[in-house]
């Protein structure tokens, strides 16, 4: 419970010590990659496992949306007040809008898979949650750079809202990349 309250106040910017009841911030360091393996130990809250099932395909359609080109479907994974730090050159993108239309012109000229791997995911109270999802995305050319790729490693640390109609939604993500750009980045120009 504590180390999982220490993941969430990280998140949050907060200490742990004030981060139950206190109003989430909007900016947040990203949580070590030392201390993951410690951030989540399971809740004290018992989670229903339709919760995390609900949060996890709810995480799925991201990749659906952004793969898809379908960035307005983006409003399915993050709350319209969202805030998503995704390092540079995107930056901090807030709202929801601006999340949309930053990763549309950002994606523009290549086609992309993203692809999950490790998850962990911790169900904190009935209305909030965290999650630290591994992910691979490859960004195919188009045009004069067919059959080019550039390959991006690294891990999105979302925090979870639960919604007035019960759905779950990410109020605030930390992309944090773990290695180097892969690849001929010329396709992106
Ligand atoms: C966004 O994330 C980067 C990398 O983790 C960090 O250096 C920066 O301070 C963050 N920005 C904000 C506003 O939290
Ligand atoms: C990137 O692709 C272009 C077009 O095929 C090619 O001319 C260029 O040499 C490539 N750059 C690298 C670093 O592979």
């Amino acid at each position: 419970m504590h180390l999982s309250i220490s993941f969430y106040a990280a998140l949050l910017g907060l200490s742990a010590s004030v981060a139950a009841g206190s109003a989430p911030l909007t900016s947040g360091q990203p949580v070590p990659q030392f201390d993951l393996p410690y951030a989540f130990q399971g809740a004290e809250y018992v989670a229903s496992p339709s919760d995390v099932d609900a949060l996890r395909n709810t995480l799925a359609l991201y990749p659906l949306a952004i793969d898809g080109k379908n960035f307005p479907a983006l409003g399915l994974v993050f709350a319209t007040n969202a805030v998503a730090n995704y390092t540079a050159p995107l930056n901090v993108l807030t709202p929801l809008s601006t999340i949309e239309s930053a990763l549309e012109a950002s994606l523009a000229p290549v086609t992309t898979q993203h692809s999950f791997g490790t998850q962990a995911i911790d169900i904190l109270s009935p209305n909030t949650a965290v999650s630290v999802t591994y992910f691979t995305a490859t960004h195919f050319g188009i045009g004069q750079f067919a059959g080019q790729i550039v390959t991006a490693y690294g891990q999105y640390q979302d925090v979870w809202d639960k919604q007035e109609d019960k759905s779950w939604r990410i109020s605030y993500r930390n992309l944090v990349y773990m290695g180097p750009f892969i690849g001929n980045l010329s396709i992106f120009t």
